[in-house]
């Protein structure tokens, strides 16, 4: 097992390995009595021996959450703090999430809010949510107006992300998690890249040594970047800060806005990292080879690195993304603004690019 501690404020460690249910109590401390478990619905059987341990020792409410996206919504959270309010949860009570990233930012966010906040341990069950939203502290919800627009920053007490659960996971999914794991080699750990380039991808499954080195440097990458910038307010000496984790996020947001979410975020932060590292090149700020390694690593995994037409076969124009990204939370009044590298793990802000440019490097990733 590798523990990870994220320091800052409210300090916690993330835990990396196989079957550690037993580390739970100690996380939670000696107060709680009650534990409210939420949990991915559809994932009832692979919940069910943590769930066991938990009733052994605790009073415990289960809420199971409708899958991905469906679970992030004010009703949804209504009827979690519904339930903690008949079961008289007290603040010296505890919330553990066990499911993929919608799951931990919505259980995450029902211990922000209730009480004003209670502890959380959240137990990521995808790839993605073990290396992004598990760590970090960022939890909310949707509204009709966009994603994860009402929220709060809550620390977890803990993350566990035992390995063994990824075993369960489609290919597709942990396929898609790397998305984020290779963005942190880009924007932080080109060690990350080295181990995806010398590595035969379809050996990368839940037993992997090397996807478990991954994990490691991915949650490395980002505890360090959090513990720097919590609340993105911007980092020191010039770095972007907490804005870095975003690299290639506003393409890959008007991408999901436009496939109305049908597309994995994954899949959609590949080519929105493509999408960037050729702006930055196209202005002059990264050299050639690296741009195109992003093509090559993203590729390598099983990644799209292209974006012509949407899932349902419709052709796309950059007319059809310009306007989300314009919304995007890095635009500035009109002025849009990336993350973009000046070099491999060197990322900086291209703020106000020209539309020519914007669209030149967008017929990069369309051909
Ligand atoms: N997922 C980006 C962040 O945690 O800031």
């Amino acid at each position: 097992m590798t523990t990870i501690h994220v320091g800052g404020a409210s300090p916690y460690d993330v835990h990396i390995g196989r079957d550690f249910a037993d580390l739970l109590p100690g996380i939670l401390g000696e107060q709680v009595q009650r534990v409210a478990f939420v949990y991915a619905g559809s994932l009832g059987a692979l919940a069910e021996p943590l769930l066991d341990r938990l009733v052994d020792r605790y009073e415990v409410l289960a809420l199971g959450l409708p899958d991905g996206e469906a679970a992030k919504t004010a009703a949804v959270a209504n009827d979690c703090w519904e339930a903690l309010g008949e079961k008289g949860f007290t603040r010296s009570d505890a919330v553990v999430t066990f499911g993929g990233g919608a799951t931990t930012d919505l259980g995450g966010f029902v211990a922000a809010s209730w009480l004003r906040g209670v502890r959380v341990v959240h137990v990521p069950t995808t790839l993605l949510a073990m290396v992004d939203a598990a760590v970090g502290g960022k939890t909310g919800i949707n509204t009709g107006a966009g994603k994860n627009l009402v929220g709060a920053f809550h620390e977890p007490a803990g993350v566990l992300c035992d390995l063994a659960l990824l075993g369960s996971l489609p290919r597709e999914e942990l396929v898609a998690g790397l998305g984020e794991v290779v963005k942190c080699g880009f924007i932080a750990d080109p060690r990350i890249l080295e181990l995806v380039e010398t590595t035969d991808p379809e050996t990368l499954t839940a037993e992997s040594p090397v996807l478990e080195e991954l994990v490691e440097r991915a949650i490395r990458v980002k505890a360090e970047v959090v513990v720097a910038d919590l609340k993105e307010a911007g980092g020191a000496d010039g770095h972007p800060g907490r804005e870095v984790l975003n690299y290639g996020h506003t393409l890959a947001h008007a991408i999901e806005k436009h496939e109305s979410y049908a597309i994995r975020h994954g899949e959609a932060v590949a080519i929105g990292c493509v999408y960037a590292a050729e702006l930055a090149r196209l202005a002059g700020r990264l050299d050639d080879a690296t741009a195109a390694r992003h093509r090559t690593a993203f590729e390598r995994v099983g990644l799209p690195t292209t974006y012509a037409s949407t899932s349902s076969g419709q052709a796309v124009t950059f007319d059809d993304l310009v306007g989300a990204m314009r919304v995007d939370k890095k635009a500035r009044g009109s002025q849009l603004r990336f993350l973009v590298l000046d070099g491999l793990a060197k990322p900086s802000i291209l703020a106000g690019p020209s539309e020519e440019l914007l669209r030149e490097a967008f017929r990069a990733v369309s051909a």
